[in-house]
């Protein structure tokens, strides 16, 4: 008699776990799909430190930190900054300007970007993020995203 209603008891905690479980598992997704994402992060001008700048004259890029992202500014072909995300829509490796070839170089799987960051070859399903590069009077250099 009371091996019984141990053995039911036991039993009867068990269906329980396990049907708490499958509702869990169950509520979970659907709660996780319904929760709104986070806003992007946003963040006014950056103004690049004099070393960065110098850097740009004289290896034509740099890549700098900014909103936890990695941005890489450069000068192009026809002498104008710009700036692009630095991370690869492919893998997420960081990316180098090569002036010589006036193209952004993906060295972990060989793709290459054009200057305004549009895949030319390799893997990568995506072009660059973009922003905007401005130089005040005084030689100071802020990068700020694009709006969208
Ligand atoms: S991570 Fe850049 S090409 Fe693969």
């Amino acid at each position: 008699m009371i091996g019984d209603y141990t053995r039911r008891s036991f039993l009867d905690g068990l269906l329980g776990v396990a049907t708490l479980g499958w509702i869990g598992s169950v509520l979970y997704p659907v709660l996780s799909y319904l929760k709104p994402p986070p806003p992007p992060v946003r963040s006014g001008p950056v103004r690049l430190s004099p070393s960065a700048t110098e850097r740009i004259e004289r290896e034509a890029f740099t890549i700098v930190s900014a909103a936890g992202k990695r941005i890489l500014v450069f000068r192009d072909g026809d002498r104008n900054l710009r700036a692009l995300d630095a991370r690869c829509t492919h893998e997420g490796c960081t990316v180098q300007y090569v002036p010589k070839e006036s193209v952004v170089w993906c060295a972990c799987h060989n793709a290459r970007f054009d200057e305004q960051g549009r895949v030319i070859s390799g893997p990568p399903p995506r072009p660059l993020g973009r922003y905007i590069v401005k130089k005040d009077g005084a030689g100071n250099v802020f990068v700020h995203q694009e709006s969208a």
